[in-house]
């Protein structure tokens, strides 16, 4: 049985990562092929995104059947291959579990609408105000407001999402019956973990007003949340040792956190928090342009690393996921120094305590898009809120800067195989998404032929979490927290120290460790003579690891 605080996962998007067809979409025999690359770079988990039946209005997010494979993705045959064939090599798959809401498509939602009572309270639907408007004011994430109403009831029903992504009502035991048996019936094909998508979602408040934001303080971290999840632990996954699971949680608050994710393992193993990835927007508003501010990216992640371990709660650590924008992109400099400040970022992240996630084609220093029209975009909140900005006013030059900097998308294009056409991910003409023409220099063949690549980078650093149990299991403490340009922190176990200091920006920086350095040595760096010295002058986007 694995330790999940000495693994490392890695994300596929498999609609991005490899066709075996030709129809330009990749497939669950895209992943089977490609589980030796994965084995290779040393990842413990693939967590896969939702491959079930589904219109795809949200990419898989919209779960029209709980129980089957998507035909677009394969058949049930190919994912039990897939299953086996990564237990071969001692990896394990987590299934992404989209229960705070379905497709409309779903058949309960069909027969919501038909009108049956039983499965209207599957959902949320409410009468709206006396004056005609929705029940309430609240925004959805994907723009517009939340609720979308049905004439034949004169109600409304409550999608946080897309119109098309029905909100489930938790308080009704029947839908939490129907979501366990769901998760069984995975676990019986072997499934080795769960990732499930914005859990902290699934406890409705009260339905008010919101005359200070979008909603979201009366359904995040909601009333019940903590009771269902611990319900849900206890009939499902807590019932076999070693199932490893984590919830995606949105706008959360660290006090929460320490529940969802604490070692007595009556919730989640661990959680996905957002606060450092929201750096570079003004308060809660993506669409936006605003420089990355890198005091409050320490201060959010040092502060979760050091509260979350105070109370024995356990976090996932990540830049990347199919949701944000690619890191090199986004706090590196992906045209002067790309290799360097992806490998600094890939460090930064590694060492830190906490499960490390590693996104398709993170390895690689994949970097955001290179679309220069709207129509090359498919992610359905880019989308809208391409026509949103305008709507409030931008031009239409101005809205498309900011998509093309904050874009979903920017996760989403193919995986580059190689430099060949379509970068190998498709034999197909054109992929369901563009590849970036940067494929020819940024590729997976060409960074495992280079000893010196990103890619080795990163397997050097999943190699050192198993090596090392000072990364896996290390105290954690800041290190010159306040200093403007670098990020570095110190982890200790049992006189074993570990010294992580990075240069976060492309000039170079004098600096003095306030630690003594006798004893130590460097055992990893992103430039190839780095030296252990107290006097430090690190380079652009420098990083070393000192081990004592
Ligand atoms: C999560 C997923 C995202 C999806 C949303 C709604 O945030 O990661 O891709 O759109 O939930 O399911
Ligand atoms: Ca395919």
């Amino acid at each position: 049985m694995k330790d999940f605080r000495k693994s490392v996962v890695y994300q596929v998007y498999p609609k991005s990562f490899y066709d075996t067809n030709g129809d330009g979409l990749g497939d669950l025999n895209g992943v089977t092929e490609k589980l030796d690359y994965i084995k290779e770079l040393g990842a413990d988990y693939i967590w896969m995104t939702p491959f079930f039946v589904s219109p795809q209005k949200d990419n898989g997010y919209d779960v029209e059947d709980y129980y089957n494979i998507d035909p677009r993705y394969g058949t049930m045959e190919d994912f039990d291959r897939l299953a086996a064939e990564a237990e071969k090599r001692g990896i394990g798959l987590m299934l992404d579990m989209v229960f705070n809401h379905t497709s409309s498509r779903n058949e309960w939602f069909q027969k919501a609408l038909a009108g049956d009572e039983k499965y209207k309270n599957y959902y949320i639907f409410r009468k709206g105000k006396e004056n005609g408007e929705p029940p309430t004011n609240w925004e959805s994430k994907f723009g517009g407001s939340a609720w979308e109403y049905v004439p034949a009831f004169d109600e409304y029903y409550l999608h946080l999402f897309d119109v098309s992504q029905p909100d489930l009502n938790w308080d009704n035991p029947e839908v939490r019956e129907q979501v366990e048996a769901v998760v069984r019936f995975w676990m019986k094909k072997g499934v080795k973990g769960f990732r499930f998508d914005v859990v902290n979602l699934i406890s409705k408040g009260s339905f008010e007003d919101d005359y200070e934001g979008d909603g979201r303080r009366f359904y995040t971290d909601g009333p019940n949340i903590h009771k269902y999840l611990q319900e849900l632990n206890e009939k499902t996954f807590g019932a076999e040792k070693g199932i490893v699971t984590v919830g995606e949680m949105s706008s959360t608050s660290m006090e929460n956190c320490f529940r969802y994710a604490s070692e007595d393992g009556k919730e989640l193993s661990m959680v996905f928090s957002f606060h450092h990835l929201k750096v570079d927007f003004a308060g809660n508003e993506k669409w936006v342009l605003v420089p990355a501010d890198f005091q409050k990216l320490k201060k959010i992640l040092f502060g979760w690393q050091s509260g979350m371990a105070e109370h024995h709660a356990w976090n996932a650590v990540f830049w990347c996921n199919h949701d944000q924008p690619r890191v090199v992109s986004r706090f590196g400099d992906e045209e002067k120094y790309w290799k360097q400040s992806a490998k600094m970022l890939g460090t930064a992240i590694h060492c830190l305590r906490g499960t490390p996630y590693v996104y398709q084609g993170e390895e690689l220093g994949m970097t955001n898009t290179d679309f220069t029209d709207i129509s090359q975009y498919r992610d359905v909140e880019s989308i809208n809120y391409y026509r949103i900005l305008q709507e409030k006013g931008l031009r239409p030059a101005d809205a498309f800067r900011i998509i093309q900097i904050h874009s979903r998308d920017n996760g989403r294009t193919p995986m580059q195989w190689d430099a060949g056409a379509n970068a190998g991910f498709t034999t197909a003409e054109e992929p369901w998404i563009g590849v970036n023409a940067n494929h020819t220099a940024v590729n997976a063949a060409a960074e495992l032929a280079d000893e010196d690549s990103i890619f080795h980078h990163y397997q050097k650093l999943i190699r050192l979490r198993k090596e090392l149990d000072v990364i896996a299991y290390g105290d954690f403490a800041p290190v010159d927290e306040k200093n403007g340009q670098i990020l570095a922190y110190k982890r200790s176990l049992e006189g074993h120290t570990l010294l992580v200091v990075n240069n976060f920006y492309g000039r170079p920086v004098k600096w003095t460790c306030p630690e003594e350095l006798e004893g130590f040595s460097c055992i990893l760096s992103n430039y190839p003579d780095s030296r252990v010295e107290r006097e430090m002058e690190l380079r652009p986007f420098e990083s070393v690891v000192l081990y004592r």
